[in-house]
């Protein structure tokens, strides 16, 4: 049963979603960017993942029903997760902005090859034609004159840990650390079971940091497993998670009760003209 506020929560986030489809349409019909309507979906989110945590979390409790709400989801868990590794501001609105843009490269791909993307199985030259769109998103966001640091989180967005990734084949910390991020939000909120995958056969292909800031955020915890070796009590979240059972659930944490605010920010953009619909 959903509150009013609740609700309210849930419309603005479907606001940031259309304003997202904007944003892309933007991209695919003038090859440019409104900068400033990026800064009103960044800091809307951002200020939505911290005053809204539990709202913006259980929209990930279910699968996304298109393309923008799903990078809508891999804002607001790359937020969250920058925010449990403590990173500054400055980092998290750069890693937000980099997690609203590191797939622009598919708008400029040919469709049928985007719509590829979507399928599991692809010929090797089809993923060899996919890849570029991490080239493409990478070299799209320098024109636009973003920093270096959030192009490369495009670039490096499917570059795995144990090396197995595209397009450079990178492997531990020569990825870039936003990207790691990202690629851990984008494998959670893009595929059923994501939990049972990142904590098992797939953990190597991610930063174990990050999957451990994931897990606190989630507040996952192993289910008739030991600890492993490594494992470090930082107090909460018990966030050493070995392969086999998880007793957590993709909605991380039922809702508290606390009474339901206003977000702050908003998505109000300078200006509404020229937008597409
Ligand atoms: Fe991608």
């Amino acid at each position: 049963m959903l509150g009013e506020a609740n609700r309210e929560t849930i419309n603005v986030f479907q606001k940031a979603e259309a304003e997202y489809k904007r944003l892309v349409t933007d991209i695919a019909q003038r090859r440019t960017i409104d900068k400033t309507k990026v800064d009103a979906v960044v800091v809307f989110l951002m200020t939505a993942s911290k005053e809204k945590r539990q709202e913006a979390l259980q929209r990930l409790g279910g699968a996304a029903v298109s393309s923008e709400a799903n990078v809508v989801n891999v804002i607001i868990l790359s937020t969250v997760i920058g925010m449990t590794l403590k990173l500054s501001a400055e980092r998290i609105n750069q890693l937000a902005t980099a997690a609203l843009l590191h797939d622009i490269g598919m708008v400029k791909l040919p469709k049928e090859q985007s719509e590829l993307l979507a399928k599991s199985k692809v010929t090797p030259e089809q993923r060899n034609a996919i890849t570029t769109h991490t080239i493409l998103g990478y070299r799209a966001i320098r024109r636009l004159g973003y920093p270096e640091e959030i192009a490369l989180v495009a670039l490096d967005h499917h570059e795995r840990w144990d090396g197995s990734g595209y397009p450079r084949g990178l492997s531990g910390e020569k990825i870039s650390d936003l990207a790691r991020i990202v690629a851990v939000a984008e494998a959670y909120v893009s595929q059923p079971n994501a939990l049972t995958k990142l904590f098992g056969k797939d953990r190597g292909q991610f930063d174990d940091r990050v999957l451990k800031a994931l897990g606190n955020v989630l507040e996952v915890r192993p289910i008739g497993r030991e600890k492993p070796p490594s494992a470090e009590k930082k107090g909460q979240g018990g966030t050493d998670m070995p392969s086999g059972g998880l007793s957590g659930a993709r909605v991380p944490r039922p809702p508290s009760g606390a009474p339901q605010g206003t977000i702050s920010a908003s998505l109000e953009s300078p200006t509404k003209e020229g937008e597409a619909n």
